[in-house]
This record gives C-alpha cells, structure tokens and sequence, in this order.
C-alpha cells in the first residue's frame, strides 16, 4: 500500500470530525471519497498533508514510512500533493510562476536571483521552467504561460490548480472537489487530464467529489464517509449497486439529504 491509515481521528472541541477511519489506497490506485457536507473529507486531507494533527492513536503510513506526526513541508517534500477546495492560485501571477511556485514551495526566482545568481542557478532555472512549460503543454495551459493567472476562465484556473500541485512531481495527488463549480464539458476536460497526469507519472490519486458521475467514472474504488466515520467502501459498481442506490442519483448532483438517505439504506 501506498497510503496506509489507521484509527484516524480528529475532534475540534466537542466535534468529532473524522473518527476512527481506517484507509488503505494502493500504489497506482484514484480513489474515491464521496459525503455529505460537514462528513470529514477535506478534515481527513489536512490529516493526511500534515495541515493538521491526529489525536493521538492514529498511524499514517505514506511509501512505507510512519508520517503521522510530520510537518506539512515534510510530507509534502515525501511526495504527497493536494489541491485545495477553495482555489489557492496566485491570480496576480503568471501561468507558468503559479507553476515555479508549486516546484520550488517557495520563490526563488526573478530580479534578485538575476543579480546574484549564479550561472549554475541560472542553468538550474532554466531547466525547471522547461519542464513546467512541458507540464503546461501537457494540461493544455501552454499558450497561457504568461497570461496572470486571475485572467483566466474557472476551468483553466482548476486546470491550474492541478498543475501546481503536479509541479512538485508528487506520489500521492489529493484533489479536494477539483471539479467544483464546471461545467459539465470543463468537469470531462479536467478529469482527462487527472487521468492523462496519472497514466504519465504513474500517480496515486485520491479525489474527494459531490458530483458522483466523476467519482463512478473515474475512481477505481470509493470510501464513504458520513458524520467523520467510514461507513461504505467497495468498487463503484459495489456502492452503486448497493440495493437501494437508486438510478435516478447516478449522474447528477445529490442534495446533502439524499446523500445521508441514499448512504443510511445501503
Ligand atoms: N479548523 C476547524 N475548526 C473547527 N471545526 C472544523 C475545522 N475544520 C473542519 N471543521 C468541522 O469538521 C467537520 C468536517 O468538516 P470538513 O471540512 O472536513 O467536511 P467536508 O466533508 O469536507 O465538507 P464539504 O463537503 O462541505 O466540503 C465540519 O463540521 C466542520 O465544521
Ligand atoms: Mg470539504
């Protein structure tokens, strides 16, 4: 397993947000995690990224090594990568500095490194910001490279969002709601391009979805997660299966009521 997670609680007060969850997601592996609103899905990504810490009793194993209790820079520099579910991009920024950002984790970059760099920096420049023009062409932003990033539509600023998280050349990629607020055409254009990513770089991708068509489409196996606890897992045909998964859900977004009533009878 890649992804190895045991007991994972957090509380916030007297809330419990993610309770108990156990998770095993496999090298290679797009997992799905669907809930309703308020079930501990972007809760369990800040556990997982470091954003938080556990209570204490959790184990998070992430390439065979315990991560549990690491500093989100750390995990991060392991190789673990997230969107965010709000928007993170830099809009006054270029395209293609959005992305040096994303590889660097910092900048490093522009009129001081000019004057002080030095030649071997600048080869080293040279090289990063050649291969994040090809991870540009690749998620079909090149022509935008220097276009600042709050100028662009919202599907190319999900796209965006996608590629900085790729530009630190992560194992493990979290996407918290990537396809929020598209449209249908933008959601199938953002989703080939998760799967194009993973197929290239050989990913793990974990995506957290409403829109349940994406998570059947596209995930190889689903966690369920209501009230913080895992209550459902299985391949997508097994949890839409699931007797009372009624048809008329498939393909279209659920109210967080259908979601709870759909969940309660399967
Ligand atoms: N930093 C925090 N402090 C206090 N409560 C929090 C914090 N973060 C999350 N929560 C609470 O934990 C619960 C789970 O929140 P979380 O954001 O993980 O849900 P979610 O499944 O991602 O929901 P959504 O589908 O709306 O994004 C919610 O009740 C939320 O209010
Ligand atoms: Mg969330």
């Amino acid at each position: 397993m890649l992804l190895e997670i045991k007991n994972l609680t957090k509380r916030f007060g007297g809330l419990t947000a993610v309770s108990k969850v156990d998770l095993s997601v496999r090298q290679g592996e797009v997992r799905g995690i669907i809930g309703p609103n308020g079930s501990g899905k972007s809760t369990l990504f800040n556990l997982i990224s470091g954003v938080y810490r556990p209570d204490p009793g959790a184990s998070i194993a992430f390439d065979g090594k315990d991560i549990t209790n690491l500093e989100a820079h750390e995990i991060a520099r392991r190789g673990v990568a997230r969107t965010f579910q709000l928007l993170r991009i830099f809009s006054g920024m270029s395209v293609i500095e959005n992305l040096l950002i994303g590889h660097h984790g910092h900048i490093r970059y522009g009129a001081a490194s000019a004057v002080v760099g030095s030649r071997r920096a600048w080869a080293e420049e040279r090289r990063v910001r050649q291969e994040m023009m090809e991870l540009l062409s690749f998620i079909g932003l090149a022509d935008y490279a220097d276009m600042p990033a709050g100028e662009m539509s919202g599907g190319q600023q999900r796209l965006l969002a996608l590629g900085r998280a790729m530009a630190a050349r992560p194992k493990l990629l979290l996407l918290d709601e990537p396809a929020a607020g598209l449209s249908p055409i933008n959601v199938d254009v953002l989703l080939d391009t998760v799967l194009a990513l993973k197929n290239r770089f050989g990913l793990t991708v974990i995506i957290i979805e409403h829109i349940l068509k994406v998570v059947m489409e596209t995930c190889e196996a689903v966690s369920v997660l209501d009230h913080g606890e895992k209550i459902a897992e299985g391949s997508p045909a097994q949890i839409r299966d699931d007797r009372l998964v009624i048809e008329a859900y498939l393909g279209k977004e659920m109210k967080d009521e259908e979601v709870r009533a759909f969940l309660r009878s399967a």
